[in-house]
């Protein structure tokens, strides 16, 4: 049977009964499958256009309702084909739509590289010297740490290299590039190439991978490039992939090569980009969480999956680009960062490096929120971190209408004393809501009281007795209907359903942000310190760079601080892994920061667990914020 995914018109051919999702594998389309395809999670969500299906099963009918069930929209991962069939992903994941944050300005690096190159002649051989091929170029290469010394220098080849040897020596030019690393040759190229030299800096996320072209002799960014990580279809969250790398048969490898799949596209759209060629790539630097680190290297994460999460290796391991089938230059060196302890991995260490909190002089918390959230604590001569599973919901994935920050998304929402303003990214009909928009939606239902410190959400009626706005009465839902907040109505949205906000979201949202609420508050407590001591607060990575602090600090996600000292910080774990690249001292700072920072393990923590409960209520609403009487959202 033919199933045909939209808007791409990709073809794959599958047997009756098989899943729209085991299609989307087959045919490398991106699905997401948060909870792994159990029907919980509903961010497999398809509209059917053509076709005959199974017939829903109950998780369809539970996740989905039977009103979206009769507009064709079905769960991905229960729906089985039952005759030749046309689907489009809803909404549509295209990549190129996303709001991931890639870095395209520049930033300054200290800039001392591992690789380097140098042209060398070598001279016509002679039966009297004696000496072999290799002595001759070792005479004329000059090791820039070596410069002085005379005679062979003492370095090392790699056999690909010394494989080319001979067959450069007995052309006619016999001038070489040599290409190496730190005293080891990777290569020889014939004629002089020194002028191409480049590496890529990797922050390898569970939901999103970005790279970023650097020029190794000046440290100039080139490009920069982001997709999804490809093992999202087997699993959103980290457990996820761990249980199906455990479970299948070939789940570890089908998520070695996913990853690895995500990370060459990567670099054919950097080469793309920038004209450089990946041949001329020689080093890569990569930092991902522990699970991520070891499916790269393929390396077994079952250990992770169980208390006390033991990672297989911490140390920084280096090897080469063809061991791990990476299309760069295939002696090229893989660099990958070393990991602090459980979950919390070398994107932690990398973003530590970037922002200077191994040197910092005054208490600092950086938060680095993502499907798990990684919480460090800095102190002069101290560094406390945490990891806990914020879930998908700061994603979209898991709320009834949560998309990720791509076009389409609401990514902002105000309310003031006479309407709800929501911004929409890509300025068109909006098809869901992502994680910033909804924190701001939460934040501001707070505000206007539709919403109790505890979370429950008020009913029409309810709204009503307590005197709330018209407005407001008229977007919640009458007692004994499903709860939930008309965000926009119908006619603003593609497909004409409403987008709500139910009780069930808050929920959700109160989950997220109580892990990391109690996290934070874990970290404090270890250092003896009370937040109100806290400097400043960094928020890392994509989701804390386009949340409103003021919307963060609303709902109770981090520690109630003045507004002007919370700073994102962006991609910061991109930002370690380029500071790495560039940098031999960077590389052992790196190893310090994995060896020295304390981690606090949180699960099966009595402590931890308790405030994790407290941390579900939401803040009361502070006498100094109130519903302003307008405010500007620029497009609904
Ligand atoms: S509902 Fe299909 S993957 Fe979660």
């Amino acid at each position: 049977m033919k199933l045909t995914f939209q808007p791409t018109d990709t073809h794959i051919d599958l047997q009756a009964g098989q899943t729209i999702l085991e299609g989307a594998r087959q045919a490398d389309i991106e699905i997401t499958a948060s909870c792994g395809g159990k029907g919980i999670c509903r961010s497999c969500r398809i509209h059917v256009l053509e076709g005959e299906l199974t017939a829903p099963t109950p998780e369809e009918r539970q996740r989905l309702g039977a009103q979206q069930i009769g507009q064709n929209f079905r769960l991905a991962c229960h729906a089985g084909v039952l005759s030749d069939c046309t689907v489009r992903i809803a909404p549509p994941l295209s990549e190129k739509s996303l709001n991931i944050l890639s870095q395209t300005e520049e930033t300054r690096h200290e800039l001392d590289p591992d690789i380097s190159k140098q042209h060398i002649e070598v001279p016509t051989f002679s039966e009297e010297r004696q000496r072999s091929e290799l002595e001759e170029i070792y005479r004329q290469y000059a090791e820039p740490s070596r410069a002085d010394s005379n005679g062979p220098q003492p370095v090392s080849i790699d056999l690909a290299a010394l494989r080319q040897m001979p067959s450069f020596l007995q052309q006619e030019a016999r001038d070489l590039t040599v290409v190496s690393r730190r005293g080891t040759i990777l290569a020889l190229e014939p004629g002089n190439t020194t002028a191409d030299m480049y590496g890529i800096a990797f922050d390898l996320g569970t939901t999103t991978v970005v790279g970023y072209l650097l020029d190794l002799h000046n440290g100039k960014l080139l490009a920069s490039a982001s997709e999804l990580n490809s093992q999202a279809r087997y699993g959103g969250d980290l457990m996820s992939r761990i249980t199906f790398a455990q479970n299948d048969r070939n789940g570890r490898q089908i998520l070695h090569e996913n990853i690895v799949n995500t990370i060459n596209k990567i670099v054919h759209s950097l080469c793309e980009q920038s004209g450089v060629t990946a041949e001329s790539i020689y080093e890569s630097t990569i930092a991902g969480n522990t699970c991520m680190h070891h499916l790269c290297l393929n390396i077994d994460p079952l250990r992770l999956g169980f208390a006390p999460y033991m990672a297989a290796i911490r140390q920084r391991q280096v090897c080469t680009a063809s061991e791990l089938g990476i299309h760069i230059h295939p002696q090229a060196r893989i660099v990958m960062l070393p990991l602090i302890a459980g979950f919390v991995g070398a994107d932690t260490v990398a973003v530590i490096l970037a922002s200077n909190l191994h040197t910092i002089q005054e208490l600092t918390l950086a938060v680095d929120i993502g499907t798990n959230g990684e919480i460090v604590l800095a102190a002069p001569g101290r560094l406390l971190t945490c990891s806990t599973a914020a879930g998908t919901a700061f994603e979209g994935a898991q709320i009834q209408h949560g998309m990720r920050a791509a076009e389409g998304a609401i990514d902002k929402v105000a309310i003031d004393a006479k309407n709800v303003h929501c911004h929409v990214i890509g300025d068109g009909p909006a098809l869901g809501i992502c994680g910033s928009g909804l924190v701001d939606a939460v934040a501001h239902m707070l505000d206007a009281g539709v919403i109790e410190d505890g979370g429950r959400l008020l009913t029409a009626e309810k709204a009503e007795q307590k005197g709330l706005p018209l407005f407001l009465q008229e977007r919640l839902a009458s007692k004994g209907a499903p709860k939930h907040f008309t965000l926009l109505p119908a006619e603003q949205c593609d497909p004409r359903e409403a987008i709500v906000i139910t009780q069930q979201d808050i929920r959700e949202l109160q989950l997220a942000k109580a892990a990391i609420a109690a996290g934070i508050e874990m970290l404090l407590r270890a250092m003896d310190v009370q937040a109100n001591a806290l400097h400043e607060i960094l928020l890392a990575g994509a989701f804390g760079n386009y949340l409103d602090p003021t919307s963060a600090l609303r709902i109770g996600l981090i520690p109630a601080l003045s507004a002007e000292r919370i700073r994102s910080i962006g991609n910061a774990a991109g930002l370690g892994a380029q500071r790495a690249l560039l940098s031999h001292q960077a590389k052992h700072e790196a190893d310090q920061i994995a060896g020295q920072t304390e981690h606090i393990a949180l699960s099966g923590n009595a402590e931890f667990h308790r405030i994790f409960a407290e941390n579900m209520i939401f803040p009361t609403l502070n006498s100094s914020r109130s519903m302003p009487d307008s405010i500007e959202v620029q497009n609904c």
